[in-house]
This record gives C-alpha cells, structure tokens and sequence, in this order.
C-alpha cells in the first residue's frame, strides 16, 4: 500500500483508528450491557454524579472562556447539550444563551439537571430524553448555534460525530480525555474482577474525534484543562457503585461481592470512609461549522 494518503481520504482513516482504538480500549469492548442496561446505570449513577467528574467545573469554565473569545454568544444564542447529564454546561450555558436544549437518555439525569435549573431560577433550560445514536433530528427544534458534548459515551464514533456536526449552524464544541487518567482503586479493583488490569489504548481520547472533524475539512482549536475529583462514600455506597461499575462487564455474583467489600473495608480511611481518586486532563475541540474548506 502507498504510504501517501490523499487529504479527501484521511477522515475515514481517523474513523478507522477510532474504531480500532475503541476495540482495544477493554475498558469499552468488554462492556456487554444493552444500550438500555446502559441508561439504567446512568439513571441509577445520577444522584451521585456531581461528588465525581460532575464536581469539577474547571472543563466548563474552559471551554465557554474559549466560545465566548470565538465571539459564539449572542442574546439569540440557542444551544444543544448532548449527554448533558446533571447539566454541566447546560446550566452555565443559560446564562449566556437564549435557549439550551439538555439531551440525554437518561431520564435520572435530567431530572437533576431540571430540578438544579429551577433552583437557580433558569426558566430557558429544555430538556429532551433521547438516545442520540437513534433520535430522529426532525424531532429536535431545528438546528442550533452551539452544539456541545462532553464526555459523552453516546458519541464515540464517526457516525455519531458527524450527526451532531450536522446540528449545528455555528459552533461544535467536543471534550473527551486527554492522555492516560489515573484512579485510585481501579488498578485493584480491575485485579479483582478480571484477575488482570484491563488494556487502556485511548478509546476515548480526543485525538480521534480531533483527527476526523480536521479530516472533514474543519479547523478546530484544541486547548486543554485538568479535570480532578476525589469523593469519600460509605462502605455500602462505595460497594452499591463498585458492583454497578462493574456489573456493566460481568455478573458480580455472591462471591466476587464478598471479595470487593473485603477490598473496600481494608481501604477505609481514619473516618471509615472508602476515597476515590481520578485526576487526568480533556482535551476541548471547538470548531465553526461555518468554516470548511
Ligand atoms: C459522563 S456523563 C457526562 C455529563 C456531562 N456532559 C459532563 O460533562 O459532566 C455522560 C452522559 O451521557 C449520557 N449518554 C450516554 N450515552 C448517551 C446517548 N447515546 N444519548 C444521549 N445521552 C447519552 C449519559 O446518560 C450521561 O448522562
């Protein structure tokens, strides 16, 4: 095979690593729950969602510092928040926009999301529970100024990529990992589950989606911010979301429940309290979808 490749092709090159990427990621091609069971988790995820990756807002600040410096904002501004969750960005993109759709299949997630809206007296905050791999785009309210995604599982292939590219009529804004995330309790935890940590080969790393919207002809900008949490949680909650994490790979039976408390009670901190830690960096891909050569 020649080793020059013709620019027209290199989008469908990046969507074949992505794919590749993907299935050597165990930590996503071990999964064996439905997209159902999927969304059950994250229902059942949601109210504990801002003590972890939700509690960390220095990504958001990051990436509506970078929108508004594009100049994206206007006071008729309409945004779309793809696997919005508890509403990171949804809710701080309301004060900037007219109207922020939350669109998530989770409809635990968005019940959070909606009751923090109205907490804080958000009255352009819409919500859309629906899967984005199969909602039909005539349904959505039209196309929109800002499309935003964030670490956002219902978008982890060309496919996906390209239909919200598709939404929007202004910006696209795309934050997924960068490089390698450290957890505290994985490495052991994975051991005890699978007998092996699992192969981590950057699935789920910006590069890819990165590698694809430049392949298409766009010019996005990549910046960078550090995204850390550490969250203390009971034995039995940290037990209760040990065995969910895991129970998406394999059916935690008896036995294996028993070995992972074991793990938890000889990991407690002074205050009998079990501590998880993440620390890694997003990469924040934004791009005009106006702006393609
Ligand atoms: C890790 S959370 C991210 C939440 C938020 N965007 C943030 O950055 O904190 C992933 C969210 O994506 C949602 N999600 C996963 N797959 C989805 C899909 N196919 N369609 C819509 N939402 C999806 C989950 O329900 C969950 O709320």
């Amino acid at each position: 095979m020649s080793k020059i490749m013709k620019f027209e092709q290199y989008a469908d090159f990046a969507a074949a690593e992505w794919k590749r990427a993907m299935s050597e990621s165990e930590h996503f091609s071990l999964e064996k729950c439905t997209d159902a069971e999927m969304t059950a988790v994250w229902d059942k995820m949601a109210p504990s969602y801002d003590l972890g990756v939700g509690s960390d807002f220095r990504r958001v600040g990051h990436a509506i510092e970078r929108l508004a410096k594009l100049g994206a904002f206007d006071p008729d501004t309409i945004a779309l928040d793809i696997g919005s969750g508890t509403g990171a960005y949804a809710l701080k993109l309301a004060d900037k926009c007219r109207t922020v759709y939350a669109l998530d299949s989770s409809a635990g997630m968005l019940e959070i999301l909606a009751e923090k809206a109205r907490r804080l007296g958000l009255n352009n905050v819409m919500t859309i529970q629906a899967d984005w791999k199969t909602v039909n785009l005539d349904e959505l309210p039209g196309r929109f100024d800002i499309v935003v995604s964030s670490l956002n599982t219902g978008i982890k292939d060309y496919e996906t990529l390209v239909k919200m590219n598709s939404v929007s009529r202004g910006f696209c804004c795309y934050v997924a990992p960068q490089g390698r995330t450290y957890h505290s309790s994985r490495p052991d935890l994975q051991k005890i589950v699978f007998g092996r940590e699992l192969r981590a080969a950057g699935g789920n790393d910006i590069i890819h989606p990165f590698n694809i919207i430049y392949g298409m002809g766009y010019r996005p900008e990549l910046t960078y911010a550090p995204c850390q949490w550490s969250k203390e949680e009971t034995p039995e909650e940290a037990l209760e979301a040990v065995c969910r994490e895991y129970g998406r790979y394999k059916t935690i039976d008896e036995a294996l429940r028993e070995r992972l408390r074991d793990y938890i009670m000889a990991n407690l901190n002074e205050r009998g309290l079990f501590t998880q830690f993440q620390k890694s960096t997003v990469g924040i891909m934004i791009w005009d979808t106006r702006l393609v050569q």
